[in-house]
Formats: C-alpha cells, structure tokens, sequence
C-alpha cells in the first residue's frame, strides 16, 4: 500500500536534463526510495517492440505496460527476471517511450504502479508529470532545465560511456522531437506545476544541483512542521 504521508519530492523536466543524476543523489542523500518513471515508459517500449506490438495500438500497448512484469534493484532494472538496465538506454527505446506516453490507456495503465513507490521514510520521483498529475500535493516540487545544446552533450557522453555509438547531430534533432512531442501532448504534457521551484542546469555540477534540492527540502520540511495539523 503507498503511504499518503511519506514525503515526496517531485523532480520533473526534459530528457537530459541531469534530473535522473539529481533526483538519484537526492534520493541517496536523505535516505529516500527512489522512482525513475521513463524507465517504467522504457520497460513497456522496449517489451512492445520485442513482442512487435503495433505501436498504434493504445490498447494493445495499454495491456503490455499493465502486464509489466518489472523490478528495480540498486542501479539495476529487471523486465521479467532479465536485466535490461542498459537496453532500455537505447535511443530507439527512448523515441518508442516518449510514442507511447502520448496515449491516455498507458499512461492511466502506469498509474497506480508509480504510486506505489511512495513508501516511508520517504520519495524522489523523477519524470515529466510527477508534480503535475502523479503527485501535486508533494510538499517539494523541482522543474529542471538545460538548454537543448548543454543536454545533448550530456546525452552524447552518456551513451559514449555506455558503449553505443553517438553522433552530436542526430541526438540534437531527436531531442528536438522528443522534446516537442512531450511538451505538445494534450495529456499530462512535459511543464512545470505551478508551484515547482525551476532550476537552470545548463552551467551547474551535479553536486551543486543537488544541494539545492536539498536546501529546499529542508525548507518546506521547516514549512510544513510550522503548518496547523489538517482540520484545524
Ligand atoms: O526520462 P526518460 O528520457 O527516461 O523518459 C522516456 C520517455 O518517457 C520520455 O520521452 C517521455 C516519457 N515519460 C513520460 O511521458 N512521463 C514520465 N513521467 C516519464 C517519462
């Protein structure tokens, strides 16, 4: 059963932009359960394209993320017993996540498993719709940004040290895209909630974005203690 009391700290933006590195710190420095929700949109990508499902299909892409059958560990992602930590990195997987993620039935399917995650003491939940739709009562919401430029390097070394091949052009225009098709859905599109705390991480080290979090935290925690019980 999810805890409604467990704090939640939301970390949303586009691909790329050091949310996965930030919320992971965030996570590991307060001790907190971490969710990483593109993986879950990755899983059920890459479990459609190995079944050779229509990508047209809401429904029959809708019935493969609710047949997920997936695990987290440390670093690790599992589909089935399978580990498909560096599979699911694939940008062809990615563009087939940010396609499917478009449809209402996946999205609603993913739903109550990205709740799930909201266990106690506490949960760093990155993604596109995690202060917005997932979780909009999180006492710490975080948008971050990136120019696309500063994000498509960062992709590139990723998938360098991952050992794929990676060309600065083509992951700048499919960044482009992917971002464009994100930010235009009709639901649940890739923006800020009203209420989120906007980071700008194109000149910024992982660590110092990380204390930032931090520091914000500690200042709604403070808020929020200082609050009248509800109904009071
Ligand atoms: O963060 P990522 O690149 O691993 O996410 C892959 C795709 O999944 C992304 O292009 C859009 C989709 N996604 C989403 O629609 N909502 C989320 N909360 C997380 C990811």
């Amino acid at each position: 059963m999810p805890n409604s009391k467990a704090p939640v700290i939301t970390i949303d933006g586009p691909t790329a932009s050091g949310k996965g590195t930030v919320a992971h710190r965030v996570a590991l420095a307060l001790g907190f359960h971490y969710l990483d929700s593109g993986a879950l949109y990755r899983l059920t990508a890459l479990a459609a394209l190995r079944k050779e499902v229509d990508f047209s299909d809401e429904h029959a892409l809708a019935k493969t993320a609710t047949a997920l059958h997936c695990h987290f560990s440390g670093e690790h992602v599992f589909l089935a017993n399978e580990d498909v930590s560096a599979a699911i990195r694939a940008e062809e997987v990615g563009n087939a996540a940010s396609r499917i993620a478009t449809f209402p039935a996946v999205r609603q399917a993913l739903f109550g498993l990205q709740l799930n995650f909201r266990q106690p003491p506490g949960l760093v939940a990155d993604g596109r719709d995690m202060g917005t739709v997932i979780f909009p009562h999180a006492p710490l919401k975080v948008f971050l940004t990136a120019t696309a430029e500063a994000r498509a390097e960062r992709r590139y070394k990723q998938l360098i040290d991952k050992g794929f091949s990676a060309n600065m052009h083509d992951l700048l225009q499919d960044l482009n895209e992917r971002d464009a098709r994100d930010a235009n859905r009709p639901i649940a599109p890739l923006k800020p909630a009203e209420d989120a705390f906007l980071l700008d991480t194109s000149h910024m080290s992982a660590e110092k974005a990380v204390n930032q979090v931090l520091y914000w935290f500690a200042a709604a925690k403070r808020r929020d203690e200082k609050k009248p019980p509800a109904g009071h």
